[in-house]
C-alpha cells in the first residue's frame, strides 16, 4: 500500500512536466479524429449549443461546461477552487488542443462532472470545432 501511494505520487509529480512538453498534435487532428470516430461532420454551432446547455447526470454544482469556463470561451475561466482557468477559444489562446493526454484527461474529468459520463466522439468533435471556431 505504501509502495503504491509513493509511485501515484511520483506519477501526479510527473504529469505537469509532460502535459506543458508534449505538443503532439493540433485542435484540427484532433476534430478530425474524433469526427471520424463518430462518423460526423464537425458542427461549431452544435459544439456551441452543448457548451451552453445545462446539463443533468453530473454534479449539482457543475451543471454545464460554461459554470467553470464562463459562457464566453475567449474570457478567463474559474475552476470549483477560486483557480483561473486560460480561455479556451483558439484563437486567443493557441497554446490550446496540443496534447493528447491533456486533452483526454480533461475531456475526463470534465465530462463526468458535466454529464456523470464520458462525452462521446461526436460532443468532443463538436465542441472542439466550436472553440476553433471563435
Ligand atoms: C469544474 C470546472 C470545469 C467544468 C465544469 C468544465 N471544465 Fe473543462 N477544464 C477545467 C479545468 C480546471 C481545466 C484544466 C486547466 C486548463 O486547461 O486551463 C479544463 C480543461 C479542459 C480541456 C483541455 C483543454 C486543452 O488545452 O487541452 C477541455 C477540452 C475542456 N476543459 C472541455 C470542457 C468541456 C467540453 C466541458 C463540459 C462538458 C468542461 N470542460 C467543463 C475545468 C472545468
Amino acid at each position: 500500500m505504501k509502495r503504491l501511494a509513493i509511485t501515484f505520487a511520483a506519477l501526479l509529480a510527473a504529469l505537469p512536466a509532460t502535459a506543458q512538453d508534449a505538443n503532439d498534435t493540433t485542435a484540427g487532428e484532433l476534430i478530425a479524429k474524433f469526427a471520424a470516430e463518430a462518423g460526423i461532420t464537425p458542427d461549431a454551432e452544435v459544439g456551441k449549443a452543448f457548451f451552453l446547455a445545462t446539463q443533468t447526470g453530473g454534479g449539482a454544482d457543475t451543471p454545464s461546461c460554461s459554470t467553470c469556463h464562463t459562457a464566453d470561451p475567449k474570457a478567463m475561466g474559474e475552476a470549483r477552487t477560486g483557480k483561473p482557468i486560460e480561455p479556451m477559444a483558439l484563437s486567443v489562446n493557441p497554446k490550446r488542443f496540443t496534447d493528447t493526454a491533456f486533452v483526454d484527461k480533461w475531456f475526463g474529468r470534465n465530462c463526468d462532472s458535466v454529464l456523470g459520463r464520458e462525452c462521446t466522439a461526436a460532443e468532443k468533435a463538436n465542441v472542439l470545432a466550436y472553440y476553433s471556431s471563435l
